[in-house]
């Protein structure tokens, strides 16, 4: 049995990045990891407890499943806004034009607004029906998202959302039901909810990542696409991956690539 507790000559924050691969499969860039520990410390802290404290209740199999959903959150960067990337949300709407309720997978969606982004374009262009599922590591991101409520944008229209009374915008509830959400770590088997999508995107999660993290991750969306469907990433994402049955469109910006019809 592969053990999830961290060897003891490192640090006490190595200790904690190593169990967080560990458990999590997730890498946290140099970048970023005197950012997290300053979170991971502050956690710490306002549970009465220093890292080393924490790790001795993590060792001890006391931290409640709450808990380490919390330290997960802190591990991982979730900034994200409204139609961060019009070229992706317009390159969503081309390539469902003509299909009837086309369904779209957003991993990485942080709180939900590249989601609910799409859901108000694909309801402006004149789509009734369409299936958009966001899925994100942090349930604290999920547990946001699924609300649907968010500082009022003025990109998003009254197709899609309402004005609350007290200044925000709430998505209207046929669109809660069109635009769901799960809490889920691509790097672990677990199947997602949503099944054969015509679109995967994933923007901005990547670069978390190392090379071969990244290619694994990049795989398995492929895998899961229907075929002839299409894997949309930011530009620069993706490195040199090259993946059978994948085709790269040229001059693609975001990148696109489609999956091959006969899978
Ligand atoms: C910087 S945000 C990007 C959000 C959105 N895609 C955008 O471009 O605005 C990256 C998100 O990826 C999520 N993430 C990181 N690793 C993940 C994994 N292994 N599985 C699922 N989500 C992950 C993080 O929790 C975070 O919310």
């Amino acid at each position: 049995m592969i053990s999830l507790d961290a060897p003891e000559d490192l640090d006490v924050f190595g200790r904690w990045l190593d169990t967080i691969e560990a458990r999590f499969s997730i890498q946290i860039d140099d970048s970023r990891q005197q950012a997290f520990k300053s979170a991971l410390e502050r956690f710490a802290g306002s549970l009465g407890l220093t890292l080393e404290g924490l790790e001795s209740r993590s060792k001890l199999g006391l931290m409640e499943a709450e808990q380490w959903a919390m330290v997960l959150h802190l591990a991982t960067n979730h900034e994200t806004r409204f139609f961060r990337s019009p070229a992706a949300t317009k390159t969503i709407v081309a390539l469902c034009k003509g299909v009837l309720a086309p369904k779209v997978l957003s991993v990485g969606c942080s709180s939900g607004e590249e989601p609910y982004s799409i859901a108000s374009a694909l309801l402006d262009a004149g789509h009734p029906t369409f299936r958009i599922h966001g899925t994100d590591v942090s349930s604290v991101c999920i547990a946001t998202a699924r609300e649907g409520l968010y500082p009022q944008h003025p990109n998003v229209g009254n197709l899609a959302a309402a004005a609350t009374r007290d200044g925000k915008m709430r998505f209207h509830r046929f669109v809660r039901d069109m635009v769901t959400f799960e809490q889920h770590n691509i790097l672990q088997d677990r199947p997602v909810e949503l099944a054969v999508p015509d679109i995967v995107i994933t923007q901005n999660m990547l670069i978390y990542y190392r090379a071969q993290t990244r290619y694994q991750i990049l795989n398995r969306l492929s895998s899961m696409l229907a075929p002839g469907g299409h894997l949309i990433t930011a530009p620069g994402e993706t490195l040199n991956w090259e993946c059978q049955g994948m085709t790269r469109i040229p001059n693609s910006n975001p990148n696109v690539f489609q999956r091959s019809v006969d899978v």
